[in-house]
């Protein structure tokens, strides 16, 4: 099975299984799937999954909830970006946000439900692994809340100043680290050979993402463009220029494709990286968004998810 398709089906059992077959509120629930299942790229799973295939998967359903776990907090993180306090977005991945669909109240119940409920996946399957429980427990912890997580990244939009670096590591790189590392712990390995994999790779993800804020059309990226400088984001594009951006955003790439421990799935985990470089940031675009007048009409057609065989 390709490691999109067992990131996508752990996800679905996972999701199903803690929502049991209880009468909770069904428009709650209904935000919840509009929230989870709309297409996204299942990038964070999919690398839990790779270390924990290179670190022997000797417990595939802990690798499986730790990495559905992950994404599940990442889905949370962006019903709660797009709402009219955060980004006020109308469309993520091609369709209405949730707090289009579901009014404000209920997308921000979905978000605070989704972040329960990964911790949950991670119990209901990690009870019976104590000792790796709790590693993964910290590990999505760290990747979530304070001082350098998702909430703490997002938290710098708010304060007058903020470094560009310690601002994209906290909102995007640490879920990537969580990410790698989850796979290791959830395989009974040691994580640290794996936090640069995640960091340089989370990294390049967001300045791709502001890149693509510049570069890309609505239509093609499934959310709106021209977002950072509407709201006056920091931003690689604007912090570096767009050629500085795509400089960084390859010798990041560069990073993480070299950080690779030697094991025996070291050459897919390197593809696994150069196939997302690819997808976000085509290198054939690099040298037009390098000219000094590069335009967003220039920007490639972005392509679907990326499917890896294992
Ligand atoms: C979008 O993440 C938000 C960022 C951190 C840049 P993804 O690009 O992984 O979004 P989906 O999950 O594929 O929609
Ligand atoms: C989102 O950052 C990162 C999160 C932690 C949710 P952005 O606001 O830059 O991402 P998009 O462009 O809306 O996906
Ligand atoms: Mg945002
Ligand atoms: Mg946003």
């Amino acid at each position: 099975m390709n490691l999109l398709a067992r990131a996508e089906q752990s996800l679905a059992s996972c999701f199903e299984a803690a929502i049991g077959s209880g009468s909770a509120p069904p428009r709650l629930v209904a935000a919840m799937r509009h929230a989870v299942f709309s297409g996204g790229a299942r990038i964070r799973p999919q690398l839990t999954l790779s270390v924990a295939i290179a670190c022997g998967d000797d417990q595939p359903g802990l690798a499986n909830a730790a990495g559905s776990a992950l994404e599940l907090m990442h889905c949370a993180s962006l019903v709660h970006d797009d709402m009219p306090a955060f980004d006020d977005a109308d469309i993520r991945r091609g369709r209405p946000t949730v707090h289009k669909a579901f009014g404000e109240p209920l997308a921000l119940l979905a978000g605070d439900a989704l972040i329960v409920m990964a911790y949950q996946v991670l119990l209901n399957t990690g009870h019976a692994f104590p000792a790796r429980l709790i590693g993964l427990m910290q590990n999505m912890s760290a990747g979530v809340g304070l001082p350098n997580g998702i909430v703490a990244g997002q938290a710098w939009e708010c304060e007058p100043r903020a470094d560009l670096g310690q601002y994209q590591r906290a909102k995007t790189g640490a879920l990537f680290v969580a990410a790698t590392c989850a796979g290791a712990l959830a395989a009974g390995r040691d994580a640290r050979p794996w936090v640069t994999l995640g960091a340089s790779l989370g990294e390049a993800y967001q300045v791709a993402d502001d890149i693509r804020d510049v570069m890309g059309l609505s239509a093609d990226l499934g959310k709106p463009a021209g977002q950072d400088q509407l709201h006056t984001r920091p931003s690689a594009a604007s912090e570096l220029g767009l050629g500085g951006a795509v400089d960084y955003f390859q010798g990041l790439i560069q990073t993480a494709v070299d950080s690779v421990p030697a094991c025996t799935c070291r050459d897919m985990l390197q593809q696994l990286v150069r196939h997302e470089s690819e997808r976000l940031v085509p290198s054939a675009a690099c040298a037009a968004y390098r000219l000094p007048n590069a335009m967003p009409n220039t920007a490639p057609k972005f392509q679907a998810a990326t499917v890896l065989q294992t």
